[in-house]
């Protein structure tokens, strides 16, 4: 099904307050080439909440992860655990070779540091992430307006993607956008949801090994995430929506 730029913010207006399950429903219903990101952390949540909706609904969950090559451990086995705790298949995206060995041989691997995160991030993420979108008529992520109040304050739970501009239409689902992060921890808890067990050693947002650290109390998640640059810089582009709506445009 396609929609209107007019659909979509119609739909964004009716759905504003709507419980995640709702939107997840919708997303479901609506988009046959659907699937949802998924990075290893407290977003598992998208799946455990899509795997119900989509047994009533009789649909499949199709789950993608950016594997960047540098993510802890602990994620990667937490994402093969989440793999058969849900019996899904996960589609593991690498980054480009020929791009990634041409970069690493001139800059080395830890170029971020010095510079930004940008260029490593368009590699290893946002490379992968088009060439998966590419394929897709919607996404979901698990975006939420608690997550970074430089950037993601606006957040709305339905938006058009503007990843390709004309060229394509694509829907964006961030069905936890009004959900705080009590909401999601207190359902974890609740339904016993699997969780990355960094998040019991003071990490909040996880991302890659060398661009997360866990946070102090009273320190905002997102001071965990390229700590050594300015907050409002802290969008790696995999969301380049939420940039372009705190610049103001
Ligand atoms: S990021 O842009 O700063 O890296 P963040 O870690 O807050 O994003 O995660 C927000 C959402 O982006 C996740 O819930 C997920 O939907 C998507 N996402 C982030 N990193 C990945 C990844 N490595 N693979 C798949 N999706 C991801
Ligand atoms: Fe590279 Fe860090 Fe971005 Fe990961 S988060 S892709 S290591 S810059």
């Amino acid at each position: 099904m396609t929609f209107s730029v007019e659909q979509i913010n119609a739909l964004a207006i009716d759905y504003a307050e709507k419980d995640p399950k709702d939107l997840i429903s919708l997303a479901l219903q609506a988009f046959g080439k659907l699937a949802i990101s998924f990075s290893g952390a407290e977003d598992v949540i998208l799946i455990e909440l899509a795997t119900k909706v989509a047994r009533q609904l009789d649909k499949p969950v199709h789950v993608f992860t950016l594997d960047t090559g540098r993510l802890h451990p602990e994620t990667y086995q937490f994402i093969d655990r989440v793999r058969q705790h849900y019996n899904l298949t996960i589609d593991i995206l690498s980054p480009d070779t020929v791009a990634l060995e041409a970069f690493v041989r001139e800059k080395g691997l830890f170029s971020f540091y010095q510079t930004d995160h940008h260029e490593c991030c368009g590699i290893r993420k946002i490379e992968p992430l088009k060439r998966k979108l590419a394929t897709l008529d919607a996404w979901i992520t698990g975006q939420r307006r608690d997550q970074s109040p430089g950037t993601r304050n606006q957040v709305p739970v339905i938006e058009q993607d503007p990843t390709f501009g004309k060229d394509k239409a694509l829907v964006k689902f961030n069905p936890l956008a009004n959900w705080t992060s009590k909401q999601v921890w207190d359902y974890i808890r609740m339904f016993d949801v699997p969780y990355n067990p960094l998040h019991d050693r003071g990490f909040i947002s996880i991302g890659c090994e060398p661009c997360t650290r866990p946070v102090g109390p009273g320190q905002h998640e997102r001071e965990g995430r390229w700590w050594w640059e300015e907050a409002t810089a802290k969008e790696c582009g995999l969301h380049r929506g939420n940039v372009i709506a705190s610049d103001g445009d």
